[in-house]
């Protein structure tokens, strides 16, 4: 199985890149997790969607070979991250979306806002939210890297098991 993970914060020290991080390695060897990238990605303007955008391409490459998304993102200010939304709404028009079954991740576990809108937007495009598989870890007021979260027990452990169920909501249509 191939998921795409993409994190919504471009901070050099981002928590939402920590987790994707720490999932591709806690991955099990039948699952192979590609980190993409949004933050070359343009302002999205409709008049631009037929133009070659490098990193749109690259984005839409990963996502049609991925079998599942995986989407860690903060909330500002009770919404979805700008950079993230920008990536959605390239999105939002291609045959990639549509179906992808997703797996949320929320690093900050009072953050229910931008969850909630982010649940909204992704329906909206078509893709299937697997809930069982999305997790919620406090990495927020941590400092721990990719690899204290793998080393973390409870946090680990919570990933593992989203991503167990990630693959069994996945697995049977491969
Ligand atoms: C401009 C801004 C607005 C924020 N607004 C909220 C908010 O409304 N609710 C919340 O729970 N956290 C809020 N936060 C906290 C971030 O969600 C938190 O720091 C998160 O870890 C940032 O993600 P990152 O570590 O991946 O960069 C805000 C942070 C910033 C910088």
């Amino acid at each position: 199985m191939k998921l795409l993970a993409l994190s919504g914060s471009l901070r050099r020290l981002s928590h939402n890149t920590t987790a994707v991080k720490a999932l591709k390695i806690l991955a099990p060897d039948h699952v192979e997790v590609t980190i993409g990238s949004i933050s070359e990605l343009p302002l999205f303007n409709p008049d631009r969607e037929g133009e070659n955008i490098p990193a749109l391409a690259t984005l839409k490459l990963a996502l049609e070979a991925a079998d599942g998304l995986v989407i860690s993102s903060p909330e500002y200010a009770h919404g979805i991250s700008g950079p993230l939304k920008n990536a959605l709404d390239w999105l939002v028009s291609g045959s990639e979306f549509p179906e992808i079954p997703i797996m949320l991740i929320n690093t900050s576990p009072r953050a229910r806002h931008a969850q909630d809108a982010l649940r909204e937007v992704v329906t909206t495009m078509s893709g299937r939210v697997i809930e069982k598989a999305s997790v919620s870890i406090p990495l927020l007021g941590t400092e721990l890297d990719a690899q204290g979260v793998v080393e973390h027990p409870e946090m680990s452990t919570v990933i593992r098991h989203g991503l167990n169920e990630f693959y069994l909501a996945i697995a049977p249509k491969l």
